[in-house]
């Protein structure tokens, strides 16, 4: 598969096509079709990647109850446009079991979603260098919804000098606000009702900061009071902080990111805003 993948991509690429590809781990849903459409603006050939890639899972993660339905994955890739799925099985991803080279990050994966998710980006970055030597790409779209993922992409092509462009495409949202996600399956009727408190939250700090309220203590202190009146969400960490080095920032300037994870029952998720 990884060979077939090789020769379809040489081939699309001697018949002059600029090539793409949008890693996801499937269970595809109008977010990750987003991304095939932002693929298809800078690219004319477009490679779909579907894998549940295990070593970015801690022990007590999702792993084996991830949803997963690759029919249904393949006919929303084709429909969308792609013009090749790449559906790798574990065995031919990791033919050895575990690797014994990754790629890990420094401190910027510590922090946010680092801190409580260790090895979670030592298995991103990994994953995504091996799809980046299969497919060649010369451009590779994510969403901003992993916003700490999309961050130290970017960084990971900058500092191993990788020739990729990295696209960042905007997050796709429900009609009530909530991100959408692949684990958004995972919650009951009253989770997802409460889980749009996520958005609302992040909705509040930038109209705030559009008031002209710049610290963040303040604006954590209301979004916070606003989570925790819904008994359902249990927050993990909400922080406003710089886009770059992904510090706290005390005074909040255009650009800076408000972000958040939080459970619902046992459903972790993640959003996020850019104030601007
Ligand atoms: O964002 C995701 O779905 C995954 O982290 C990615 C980038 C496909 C790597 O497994």
């Amino acid at each position: 598969m990884k060979a077939e993948v090789r020769a379809a991509v040489a081939r699309a690429r001697a018949a002059g096509h600029r090539i793409a590809v949008v890693p996801t781990m499937g269970y595809l849903h109008e977010g990750h079709l987003s991304l095939v459409d932002r693929a298809r603006s800078r690219a004319s050939w477009i490679v779909l990647s579907i894998f549940v890639n295990p070593i970015q899972f801690g022990p007590g993660e999702d792993l084996t109850r991830y949803p997963r339905d690759l029919k249904r994955d393949l006919e929303l890739a084709e429909a969308r446009g792609a013009d090749l799925v790449f559906a790798p099985a574990v065995s031919e991803m990791y033919p050895d079991g575990d690797p014994a080279v990754v790629v890990a990050p420094e401190r910027l994966g510590d922090r946010l979603c680092g801190a409580f998710r260790p090895g979670h980006f030592r298995g991103v970055l990994t994953v995504v260098t091996k799809l980046f030597e299969i497919v060649r790409p010369d451009v590779a779209v994510f969403g901003q919804k992993d916003f700490q993922q999309a961050v130290l992409i970017r960084r990971l092509v900058r500092d191993l000098d990788m020739d990729v462009a990295i696209e960042v495409a905007p997050i796709v949202r429900e009609r009530d606000g909530l991100a959408m996600s692949s684990r958004n399956v995972y919650l009951t009727r009253e989770e997802r009702e409460q889980a749009q408190a996520l958005f609302l939250a992040l909705s509040m700090a930038r109209t705030r900061f559009h008031q002209g309220r710049t610290r963040a203590d303040e604006l954590l202190a209301e979004m916070r009071a606003a989570l925790e009146s819904r008994p359902l969400v249990r927050l993990q960490y909400l922080e406003i902080v710089d886009p770059e080095t992904l510090q706290p920032v005390a005074q909040v300037s255009a650009g800076a990111v408000v972000a958040v994870a939080a459970f619902l029952g046992g459903t972790r998720l993640i959003d996020n805003m850019v104030l601007d």
